[in-house]
């Protein structure tokens, strides 16, 4: 059977994989300790790679979740992986499930830096809300954090 990409809610188990793929490929670096706490309050979904029984990660996303709004508080695909669909799948997939839990609405915050994520939000319908100035420091310089927000309403 060929290798297959699927979808499933992260545990704990997953925390080492994780933190392997953030310290590689991260845009935020995200500390072992800040993904350990993500798994234990908020929701996680993984991209896998499914092949026989065993299984490789190729990218997660961390939502937090108020009342019926969500934030989408770091997304990662695996470079290997990185142009091939898999971070617009995976958050078609957790949008889905966050909207089956009566979620309406998804918020971002993205580096005003970050194109890659910046196209990939505003493909998936992402519209920009706000700008905070100077939020980021980048090495000496700071840069602006762009607010994104899109309505997760199924249609009737
Ligand atoms: C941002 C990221 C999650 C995108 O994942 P991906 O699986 O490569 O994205 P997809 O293949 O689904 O791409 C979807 C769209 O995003 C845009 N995109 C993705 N990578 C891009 C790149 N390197 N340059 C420009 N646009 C890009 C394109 O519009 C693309 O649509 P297209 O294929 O029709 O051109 C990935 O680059 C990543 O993990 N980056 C590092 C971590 C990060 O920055 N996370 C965001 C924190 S806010």
């Amino acid at each position: 059977m060929p290798a297959v990409i699927d979808f499933r809610l992260a545990t704990l188990n997953d925390l080492d994989s994780m933190a392997l793929l953030e310290a590689a490929a991260g845009y935020s670096r995200w500390t072992s300790d800040a993904i350990r706490t993500a798994l234990e309050r908020h929701s996680v979904w993984l991209c896998i790679e499914r092949n026989h029984s065993d299984e490789m990660l190729c990218g997660f996303a961390i939502f937090s979740r108020v009342l019926d709004e969500a934030e989408l508080l770091n997304i990662v695909i695996d470079p290997g992986y990185q142009g091939r669909s898999l971070g617009s799948r995976l958050l078609a997939w957790s949008f889905s499930n966050l909207s089956d839990d009566g979620i309406c609405h998804c918020f971002l915050e993205v580096g005003q830096d970050n194109g890659p994520a910046i196209a990939l939000y505003e493909k998936l319908g992402f519209k920009l809300e706000g700008r905070r100035k100077g939020y980021y420091k980048k090495s000496d310089s700071r840069i602006d954090a762009l607010i994104y927000c899109k309505n997760l309403d199924k249609p009737n």
